[in-house]
């Protein structure tokens, strides 16, 4: 499990901690990695950390929670998902192994995959999905019979719509590859390369396609539609307190220390810890995260993280409200909106 990198930006949350950790449908993006591996019977689980590493270790602690067991392996600088790999070779020895990039999302698991690969034993297993934007991804080419042809890491003139998901099933051949490629361009050694190496040294590379894939790229269309995929199979649960003039409708859930205080949450909708919602309606497809603040507010089809604070504006849909964000109303002279955006940030105000 890769949850190494710098804490750079990621977009559209702008932040500085680590991507693996970003929550959807309340749960840290890593987090849904992890019970896919162990779910498909791989439970001694290798993370590769790096910058964040005390973030990632506070989060995932020895695994046992999760059913799992951990090993850290720290890697001191980003270069590159082979050299992940490399530097996990005595974790690894000679077994075959899942390779799982911890921002990456897959709906529905990997059990099947795994599967897959213990049936047919290829010296690699690659996952490909059909993307609008394929210059952001490893891209694949395919020959007339299926096989893999060609792999190029973000191309800027694609010769196909296919990504590289970011799982990755290999065999041990895989070591030799990534000690036989050099850095690339970006300073990296790219695992996409030691993919080729083994296509063009005769390896079998199966490539397997998948649907119900998701991976922070900036679009917080894709953040919203893959929160709603997640909150519609939600367990159905109130942890919290909901006060007599307060309901709720259908699949919610309300966690711990959360109180509702007349107010409305219709599901599908999650309701994180210690967050109060007070005089306000929360509508399908929304998640709040851990102690936030909403009062006299309306807000559907939206992702609220840590802390955030949200008090008599209206009506929000469609929205992404970062860590410890606060939107207010204001009386102060002269009447305008009073902004203070990070980067990257987009706002759109309806108007009258
Ligand atoms: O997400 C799929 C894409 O992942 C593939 O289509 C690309 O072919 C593949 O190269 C990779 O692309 P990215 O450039 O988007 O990878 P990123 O730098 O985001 O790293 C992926 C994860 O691995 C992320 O959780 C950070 C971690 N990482 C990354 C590097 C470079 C490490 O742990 N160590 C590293 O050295």
């Amino acid at each position: 499990m890769l949850a190494g990198g710098s804490g750079t930006r990621l977009r559209p949350i702008t932040h500085t901690s680590a991507k693996q950790l970003v929550p959807v449908a309340n749960k840290p993006v890593l987090f849904y990695g992890l019970e896919a591996i162990r779910d498909a019977g791989v439970t001694d689980v290798g993370i590769i950390v790096g910058e964040t590493a005390a973030e990632i270790e506070t989060a995932v602690g020895d695994g046992s929670a999760l059913g799992i067991t951990v090993t850290y392996i720290h890697q001191d600088a980003p270069l590159g998902l082979a050299h992940a790999v490399l530097i996990a070779r005595d974790f690894l020895g000679d077994d075959p192994f899942v390779m799982y990039l911890g921002d990456n999302l897959i709906i529905g698991g990997i059990t099947d995959l795994v599967e897959e690969f213990r049936a047919t034993t290829p010296d690699a297993l690659i996952l490909l999905t059909r993307v609008p934007n394929p210059s952001s991804f490893g891209v694949a080419e395919l020959g007339p019979d299926g096989h893999v042809v060609r792999l190029v890491e973000k191309p800027r003139e694609p010769r196909s719509d296919l990504a590289l998901v970011g799982v990755y099933l290999f065999g041990s051949a895989v070591h030799e590859a990534v000690r036989s490629i050099k850095p690339s361009a970006r300073g990296e050694l790219e695992i996409t390369e030691a993919i080729q190496w083994l296509v063009d040294s005769g390896h079998d590379v199966e490539p397997h396609l998948v649907t119900g894939y998701w991976k922070d790229t900036g679009r917080l269309d894709d953040m919203l539609e893959t929160n709603r995929h997640l909150l519609e199979s939600l367990e159905p649960a109130v942890h919290g307190t909901v006060d007599e003039h307060s309901s709720i409708v259908g699949r919610v859930v309300i966690e711990e220390g959360a109180s509702l205080v007349r107010s409305t949450v219709r599901g599908p909708a999650i309701i994180g810890r210690n967050t109060t919602l007070v005089d306000t309606y929360v509508g399908p497809f929304t998640s709040i995260y851990h102690s936030c603040t909403i009062e006299g507010t309306e807000i559907e089809y939206s992702i609220v993280l840590e802390r955030a604070t949200i008090r008599d504006i209206g009506r929000i849909e469609d929205s992404l409200i970062g860590r410890d964000a606060e939107v207010i109303p204001s009386s102060a002279l002269p009447k305008a909106h009073r902004l203070m955006l990070g980067d990257h940030s987009r706002v759109s105000v309806a108007t009258s």
